[in-house]
């Protein structure tokens, strides 16, 4: 598709013999926000290994900017502007909050075509904990604040594209709702964004087009204000599912 900033094009991949994703087309656009939903292993995680690097398909294409990046490396998509906050956060143990931040400074890219660059006294106005527990090791952080410093540190790549796996997982109402409202003015400097997300409704309100996934598959390509529960119910389980 032409004008999309990364798009797939009939992407399997997989782990050894078992397949997890099976022809899947979808197209993020320059600074557009896209939800990707579905049940625990419909193949969301593998998705976003697969458009940044970390797992190569075994077939079909992925494109940034219409040109195919199928094997290159992590840190060669970070270089071109795509950043994952990933699940689980793997945030370097052993080191403080701004010593996190500090690696992904050092290992960032410059940007060329979006607003000001992320900087650390940037993202310490964010998230503020950033400030205030920054000479604390992130180990000893609650999860929510370990999220916030995993955020900033994709921040600090400036990417074009930032892909976050299930942002909200296990956190507290309130810190996810914290996240959450960072995320429009994360948005506003023009970065596109994937949120991989649970909480549907969550997902929907904070993006313009949904994804969903079941068993490997795309069920469900639609504009987030447009989807109904129904659309929803029978994306997640399939066709055969009872609508409640
Ligand atoms: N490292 C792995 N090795 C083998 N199978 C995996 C691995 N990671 C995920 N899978 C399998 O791939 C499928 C999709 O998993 P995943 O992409 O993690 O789903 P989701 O993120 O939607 O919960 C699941 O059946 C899961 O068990
Ligand atoms: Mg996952």
């Amino acid at each position: 598709m032409s004008g999309s900033l990364l798009s797939t094009h009939g992407l399997s991949a997989g782990y050894g013999d078992f397949q997890a994703l099976f022809g899947i087309d979808v197209s993020i656009d320059p600074g557009e926000a896209v939800a990707l939903i579905g049940a625990n292993g419909a193949g969301k995680s593998t998705l976003l290994k697969c458009l940044t690097g970390l797992l190569a398909p075994t077939s079909g294409t992925v494109q940034l900017d219409g040109e195919s990046v199928g094997g290159l490396q992590p840190h060669r998509l970070v270089e071109r502007g795509v950043a994952m906050v990933p699940e689980g956060r793997r945030l370097f143990a052993g080191l403080t909050v701004e010593e996190n931040l500090r690696v992904a400074r050092d290992h960032g890219r410059r940007s060329a075509v979006l607003g000001p660059d992320w900087t650390i006294p940037r993202v310490q106005e964010l998230f503020p904990v950033l400030r205030e527990k920054r000479h604390a090791l992130v180990e000893s952080l609650s999860g929510g604040q370990q999220q916030m410093v995993a955020i900033a540190r994709a921040l600090l790549c400036n990417p074009r594209l930032l892909l976050c796996d299930e942002l909200s997982l296990g956190l507290a109402p309130r810190v996810i709702a914290e996240i959450y409202e960072a995320l429009p003015t994360i948005a506003a400097q023009g970065m596109a964004l994937v949120l991989v997300e649970q909480d549907v409704a969550l997902a929907q309100r904070s993006t313009q087009h949904v994804y969903c996934l079941l068993e490997g598959r795309v069920t469900l390509s639609a504009p987030s204000a447009q989807v109904s529960r129904e659309d929803i119910t029978r994306a997640f389980f399939g066709a055969d599912h009872a609508v409640a």
